[in-house]
Order: C-alpha cells, then structure tokens, then sequence
C-alpha cells in the first residue's frame, strides 16, 4: 500500500498582486511540482496492467490521464508560451478529451505505461527549463505565471479524476492515508442553519492571480435573506431520508431523478449496499459500516434535490453559496475564503488528498465563514440550485474548451472542493460542475431556504 505523503506545496497563489518574479517562479514551480507528485503516487501505487484497464466504462483508463496532463502542459507551456514544436505531433487526438469520449478511450493507440511516463517527465524538464527564463508579463497568459498555474490545476483536477478511478475499480487497496480530523466538542452544539442576511455582495473575482475563466469577473449581487445549513448534510441525515421511503415516493423527485431511480432500482447513494439491518459502504477498497457522522458523498444532484425537498428545504444557489462563504458583514467584503484572506492550511480545511475521506460534520472551526457556516472549503464537493452560466462580462481565456462549451442547462454548479482537491485548485470563487446524474464523483450538499420575513 503507498501511504500518501502530505503535499509539499507551500505557496499557493497569493490574492496580493505579486510582482516578484522570482516569486512567482518559485510559486509555479511548487504547484508543478506537487501536482507531479501526486500523479506518481496514483499512477505508481497499482501494477502497470491496471493502468491500462478500463476499471470503469465512465473513467478514462490511468494511463490516459497521465499523457494528457503531459499533453496538455506541452500544448500551453511549451508551444504556446515558448513557441516551440510540437514533440509528438501525432498524438494530440489521441489525448483531444473532445475528440474521444472517455468510454473509447481504452480502444485508442494509447502510449504505455513506461511511453506514458517517459512523455510526461520529458515535458516537464523543458518546462522546468522555460519557466526559468519566461518573463512572467507582457500579455494575460504569462502575467503572474498564469499559464503555468492554470497547468497545475489542470493536473491536480486529472488527479482528482483518476483518485476516482480507484474509487471505481474493484480489487483491495492501493491507497491508505490517515483519518481526517475528530469532529471539535462543539459540533453537535452548532446550530442548525445560519441566517445570511441578504443585500448586495461581491461574486466571482478580477483580483485572484491563477482564478480561470468562468470565476470572473467580479460583480455584485444582491440576494435576498436565507438561511443555510452549518454543516453538510450527514449519512445520519441522509439514513432518515432513505429510511422514511425517500427512494419509494415521487413527490421529493424531480421527475428525470424519479425516472433514474426506477430505471437503476437506486435506493442508496452509490457505493452502498444494506447487509441486513447494517448499511454498508465500500470506500478505496475497504468496506465498512456508514459512518453516520460523515458528510453523505457519491450523490446525484437529483437526490441533493430530493432530500432537501423532502426536509422541507431546497439546495442554495450558487451565489447564495458564494455569499454564504464569503460575505464578511463586518466589512461589506467578499473574502478569499471563508476564514479570510489567507491560504489554506491543513488546521482550516481537509483538501489535497491529505485524507481519503471527508472530516465529520461540525469540523475545521478556524475553517468557519465569517456567518459561522463550516467546511465550505474541502470534505466534499457541494451540489447548488444553479446551471453553469458565465457570468456577466465573461470572456472564455486561454480557451473556449475549459468552460464556454459547458455553460448551459445541462450541467449543474459544484462548490467547495472536496477533500481529494489541490489547494491551488480550490477558492471561495471556484466554480465546479458536472451533470446532474454523476454520482462518482466526491459530491455530497448542504440545504438551504428562504428566511421568513420576520428573520430578515
Ligand atoms: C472542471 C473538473 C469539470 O475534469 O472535466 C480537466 C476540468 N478540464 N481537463 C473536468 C478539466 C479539462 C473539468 N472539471
Ligand atoms: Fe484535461
């Protein structure tokens, strides 16, 4: 089993604007430099044959993600910051995500293993070599190393997907890493839901260094008052949801998640099974009973909806979740993160894999917003109300690919992170999103509503 080692990143991207060059080096250098750790430890810690299996028909095989997180940094880093040729022109489609869906993928003339490997580590010497000598302004792609941080996002994203993967594929552990934090003595006190008290607030973000795209630009909102949860919503929660017929009754569904639920027999969220009285879950390759203290995850958005429309709440929408995370009554200001404007540390939230699994509910006080809602940063991935639009004033940079082509209905906003993102990919802005039917990925939610007038 290969124990996970904690990251070594230490500067993440500061929200002050940093014009030290040899800073921003230093700062780009560490997140490629952690991203790439990381992709050796989940490509490293099972047999090459299984990094060419297809361990699940909705995941890329490993060895897929591995040439094109080295694809992708040459495309950015190498031919277009630096202007060079391309290494291995002939297998760009091969790792186009849009020329081939991920259940093809398996079929394609895939480099191997060791080709993989050798690809990626060859990309990343000249781009070590680049980033020496780039001038870090002169154009919106090298300004503040942008390039290179959005390059180490994309490769700690990819890290999530294939720590999916493992989820997914079958066999005994190949990962272990120590538990999550106990919940503090007070959990159980907390209150639960918290008043947010509405107005006009600051979303998405102009000022944040390696934000991407579809986080800006900032602009104000006004929302009116809600209330939203403390914490995510539990397993123990979500048991009284499923034990008081919740799958049975088509009136919490919308009327897709109803279809899904008769058509799959789903009556648990994914990776659970019922062993007489005892619920079951089977997490990286060991099963146990639920833990009911644990934020639920592996959940569609349709049973996010059905559960809260079944509490007698709804889900928040993503600028109530926004402002929930970051409004600072104090000031009027939207903070980096809901502690602040300060980088994550691991005493504020469960982020980069650190963990396999979501702290308890009522956890990371020092991660608590200004409001006093919890662990909005990392544990899990928070389904919201809300389609993935653009924001006012978007424009797609460096392409449309990263999220212009998703904005839509058909994709709904994730918030948060979970415990298996980077930092560096992690902010009070960061926008997620997937399909309302995806229930591999590390997505669990919080419930919300409209607080009563007399509340306001
Ligand atoms: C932002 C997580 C939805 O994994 O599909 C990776 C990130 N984009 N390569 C994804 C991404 C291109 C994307 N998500
Ligand atoms: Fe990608």
């Amino acid at each position: 089993m290969t124990r996970i080692q904690p990251g070594s990143g230490t500067f993440a991207a500061s929200a002050e604007p940093a014009h030290d060059p040899e800073l921003l080096r230093a700062r780009a250098l560490d997140a490629l430099t952690t991203a790439r750790e990381r992709t050796a430890l989940l490509t490293g810690c099972v047999a090459d044959e299984e990094l060419t299996a297809q361990h699940s028909p909705l995941m890329s095989p490993l060895v897929w993600d591995l040439a094109h997180i080295g694809n992708q940094e040459e495309q950015w880093l190498l031919r277009t910051v630096a202007g060079r040729e391309a290494l291995r022109p002939e297998i760009d489609s091969v790792y186009d995500a849009f020329e081939h869906p991920r259940s093809e993928r398996p079929t394609l003339p895939l480099l191997s293993p060791t080709e993989a490997r050798g690809y990626a580590a060859d990309v990343r010497g000249r781009v070590l070599d680049v980033l020496e000598r780039a001038p870090l302004h002169g154009g919106p792609l090298v300004d503040a190393a942008f390039a290179f941080g959005m390059i180490a996002q994309h490769e700690q994203q990819h890290d999530e997907t294939m720590l999916i993967t493992h989820q997914l594929r079958r066999g005994s552990a190949a990962l272990t890493a120590p538990q999550p934090p106990r919940a503090p003595a007070d959990a159980a006190a907390l209150p639960a839901d918290v008043l947010v008290p509405g107005g006009e607030f600051t979303m998405g973000t102009s000022a944040e260094p390696w934000a991407l795209d579809n986080e800006r630009p900032a602009h104000r909102r006004e929302l009116a008052a809600f209330r939203i949860d403390t914490v995510p919503v539990s397993n123990g929660a979500y048991l009284r949801f499923i034990e008081d017929g919740g799958y049975d009754e088509a009136r919490w569904w919308h009327p897709r998640g109803w279809e899904l639920v008769r058509e799959h027999g789903l009556t648990a969220p994914l990776f659970w099974r019922r062993d007489g009285a005892t619920w079951l879950r089977r997490r990286f390759g060991v099963v146990e009973p639920v833990p009911v203290d644990e934020p639920v995850v592996h959940v569609s958005w349709y049973e996010a909806d059905a559960y809260a429309r079944w509490a007698g709440r709804r889900l928040p929408t993503e600028a109530e979740w926004e402002m929930a995370a970051r409004f600072d009554p104090a000031t009027g200001r939207s903070r980096r993160y809901p502690w602040g404007d300060a980088d994550p540390t691991p005493e504020r939230a469960n982020l980069g894999q650190r963990h396999l699994s979501p702290a308890p509910v009522g956890g990371y006080p020092l991660g608590a917003s200004a409001l006093g809602v919890r662990q909005l940063i990392g544990d899990v991935w928070e389904w919201t109300a809300s389609d993935f639009l653009p924001y006012p004033g978007f424009v797609a940079f460096p392409y449309r690919e990263y999220s212009e082509v998703f904005f839509g209905d058909a994709h709904k906003v994730l918030r948060g992170g979970s415990f298996a993102v980077d930092p560096v990919a992690c902010r009070g802005t960061f926008r997620n999103w997937d399909l309302p039917v995806r229930r591999q990925i590390f997505a669990g939610f919080r419930t919300a509503r409209d607080a009563r007038p007399e509340q306001r």
